[in-house]
C-alpha cells in the first residue's frame, strides 16, 4: 500500500472545518478515555490530524506528544494549541515508526482513525506496545471496511490501487486478534452501530 501525506496536506483545512461525523460516539470515546487519565500521565497520539482529541485531553494530563505525517495537519494543530494556550501539548511531523522516544515512555497511546490507513499495521502495534510502560493503555478507533456495506468494501481496493487513501480491508475480529497478538489484553471494545468504527481499550501486560 503506497502511503503519502500529500492527500492529507491537501485536505487538511477542509478536514479541520468538518464537524465530527458522529458527535455522540466521539463524546463517548472522549469520556471513556478521560476516565482513564491522571494528572501525572504522559500520552502519545499518532495520526493526530488537526489535534482535536489531544486538545480535549491536554488539561487532564502532564504532557501529550501528538504526531502526524502531514505537515498541513500539524500546522493547524499548532494554531489550535496556541489559541487554546495548551502549553503541555507538543505537535510534531512524524510517523510512529520514526518517533524518537525511548521504549516505555508513555502511560497511554491514542490511535484515532489511523490503524486502517497503515500498511505495516502489525509493526505499528509492536511499536505502540514498546512505547508503553507496563500496564499502559492503547486506545484506538478504527474503520473496519470488511464489516461495512458492499460499496465501501468494493471501493477500498480501488482507493488503495490508485494510491489515494490506502484503507485496509480489515474486519473488527481481525483487528482485535492483531492487538491481542501484539501483547495486549483487550479491556473493552464497542461500536456505535453495525459497520461503524470500532473503539478498543487495550492494556499492555
Ligand atoms: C482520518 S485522519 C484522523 C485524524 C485524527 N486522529 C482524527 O481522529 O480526527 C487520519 C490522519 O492520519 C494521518 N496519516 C495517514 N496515514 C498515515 C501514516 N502512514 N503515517 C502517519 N500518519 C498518517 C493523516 O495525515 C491524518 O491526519
Amino acid at each position: 500500500m503506497a502511503t503519502s501525506p500529500r492527500i492529507w496536506n491537501w485536505i487538511a483545512r477542509r478536514y479541520a472545518r468538518q464537524p465530527v461525523p458522529d458527535a455522540a460516539a466521539y463524546q463517548r470515546k472522549l469520556d471513556q478515555t478521560r476516565a482513564l487519565l491522571a494528572p501525572d500521565m504522559t500520552l502519545l497520539e499518532f495520526g493526530c490530524g488537526t489535534g482535536t482529541t489531544a486538545l480535549h485531553h491536554a488539561p487532564h494530563v502532564a504532557r501529550i506528544d501528538a504526531i502526524d505525517f502531514a505537515e498541513g495537519m500539524i500546522a493547524i494543530a499548532r494554531e489550535k494549541a496556541a489559541a487554546a494556550g495548551a502549553g503541555n501539548l507538543r505537535f510534531e511531523v512524524a510517523t510512529i515508526e520514526d518517533w524518537p522516544a525511548p521504549d516505555a515512555s508513555y502511560d497511554m497511546v491514542l490511535g484515532m482513525s489511523i490503524l486502517h490507513l497503515l500498511a505495516e499495521r502489525r509493526a505499528v502495534l509492536a511499536r505502540v506496545h514498546a512505547l508503553l510502560k507496563p500496564g499502559g493503555r492503547f486506545l484506538s478507533s478504527t474503520v473496519c471496511i470488511s464489516d461495512m456495506g458492499r460499496l465501501p468494501r468494493l471501493l477500498a481496493p480501488v482507493l488503495r490501487g490508485l494510491g489515494l487513501i490506502p484503507v485496509a480491508s480489515l474486519a473488527g475480529e481481525t483487528l482485535l486478534a492483531e492487538i491481542t497478538a501484539a501483547g495486549f489484553e483487550i479491556e473493552d471494545h464497542w461500536r456505535p452501530g453495525p459497520g461503524k468504527p470500532m473503539f478498543v481499550v487495550a492494556r499492555r501486560g
